[in-house]
Formats: C-alpha cells, structure tokens, sequence
C-alpha cells in the first residue's frame, strides 16, 4: 500500500532515532531543551551533527561556549523532555532545576548532562562561519562518551524486556513518542542469483 505524504511531514519518516537533550552553560546560565534531530556524521574522530533552532536560547549558549552535552533520555525522563523542548530557557531561571533534573558536568568541557539519562557525549563545536546564518544545523566532535551498561554494552545498545525502562525515546511528533521494545540480531540473506563468474 502507499498514500501520499504532505511534504511538510516528509522529515518525520526518518527522523524518530532517539530524541536527545541538548545541555548547554555559558556565563552563569545553564540550560536544557530537546532535540529530535541529530546523526553520526564521521567515524573518526567522531563527529554528529544537530539541528539547533537558531532562535532557542541553546543555540545562543553554545554559540558561546563552543561546546555543549548530548544526554541521551530513558522513558525515565519522558516527560521532562518533552517539557524542556516546549519552552524556552529564556522564559525560565533554569530549566533543571525548575523541572527538579538532576545534573552532573561533563568532564572535558563541563556542559550540563542530566544524570538520570542512559547516555551521555560531551560535544565541541565546530565553528561553521559560510552556515551559520542559513541553517540551524551545528556539527561538533565528540570529546566523551558513556553509557548506561544495563542498556547499551559493548557497544551497542541492548534492547530486551528486562530494561524497557531504559529504552531510548524516539518522537513522532506532538508529544507522542515510540520506544525500541527489543533488539535482535539479523542473518544476512544469501544472494539467490550469484554473480557470473569471470
Ligand atoms: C520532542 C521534541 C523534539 C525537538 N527537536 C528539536 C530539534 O531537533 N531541533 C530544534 O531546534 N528544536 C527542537 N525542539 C524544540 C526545542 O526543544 C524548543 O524550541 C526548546 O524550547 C528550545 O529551548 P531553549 O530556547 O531553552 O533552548 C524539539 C522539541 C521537542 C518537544
């Protein structure tokens, strides 16, 4: 079956991997919001990139500090993130300790994490003058990383019944969030028209 999509929904069939936290401290302000996009861009050093409204009081935080703290929420904190990405750091004193979320400070570049996430990357920004005024996008280097082992070993994530309250948040839009449910392993499939032989 296939029904057409509204281009403006477009985005939301790629976009549900895990909703992050973006922490960020400049000058005796600290803050919190929610992100929804973000990606891995490079393998080595490791690089994401991260949409981050050029409006939100984030942004501007980072754009001053150079760097900022990736926490990776649980179900845990399904409530807290949706409501740090619905109001704006500038509106409040801040939004950790307003919405009573525990924080520690990333040990590189001592952005705010929250503690009760199950994944944490410390981030420096990498300046981007020629993009900066036409997208909303930022790119930086991840400086640390952990993990929460019940739920991610080894590197990779583990997702199985008896940790479902550490699965990751996937947003679907308007509040409305998915969560992982289990992990399995694929075997690849054989080919069934071989290649001719040379
Ligand atoms: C689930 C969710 C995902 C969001 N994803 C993004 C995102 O990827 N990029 C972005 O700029 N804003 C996103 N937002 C909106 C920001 O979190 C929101 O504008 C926030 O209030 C900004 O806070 P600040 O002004 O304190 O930085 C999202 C909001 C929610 C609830």
């Amino acid at each position: 079956m296939r029904q057409p999509v509204e281009l403006h929904h477009a985005s939301r069939l790629i976009n549900h991997g895990p909703t992050v936290l973006v922490g960020s401290a400049h000058g005796g302000r600290r803050n919190l919001m929610a992100a929804a996009w973000s990606m891995p861009v490079e393998f080595t050093p490791p690089r994401i990139a991260i949409v981050i409204d050029k409006k939100t009081f984030t942004r501007e935080l980072v754009s001053a500090s150079g760097g900022f703290a990736v926490s990776i929420p649980g179900r845990a904190l399904l409530d807290a993130t949706y409501a740090v990405g619905s109001v704006s750091g500038r509106d409040l004193p801040d939004k950790f300790s307003s919405y009573g979320i525990a924080s520690f400070d990333g040990p590189v570049l001592g952005q705010p994490f929250a503690t009760d996430a199950v994944a944490w990357m410390e981030c420096r920004l990498i300046p981007e003058p020629h993009t900066e005024d036409a997208y909303d996008t930022c790119f930086a280097e991840v400086v640390w990383a952990a993990a929460d082992p019940r739920v991610f070993d080894r590197g990779r994530w583990s997702f199985r019944d008896d940790n479902t309250e550490l699965h990751t948040l996937h947003h679907l839009g308007g509040g409305n969030f998915a969560w992982p449910q289990r992990s399995e392993q694929a075997t690849p499939l054989a080919p069934t028209i071989q290649p001719p032989r040379r």
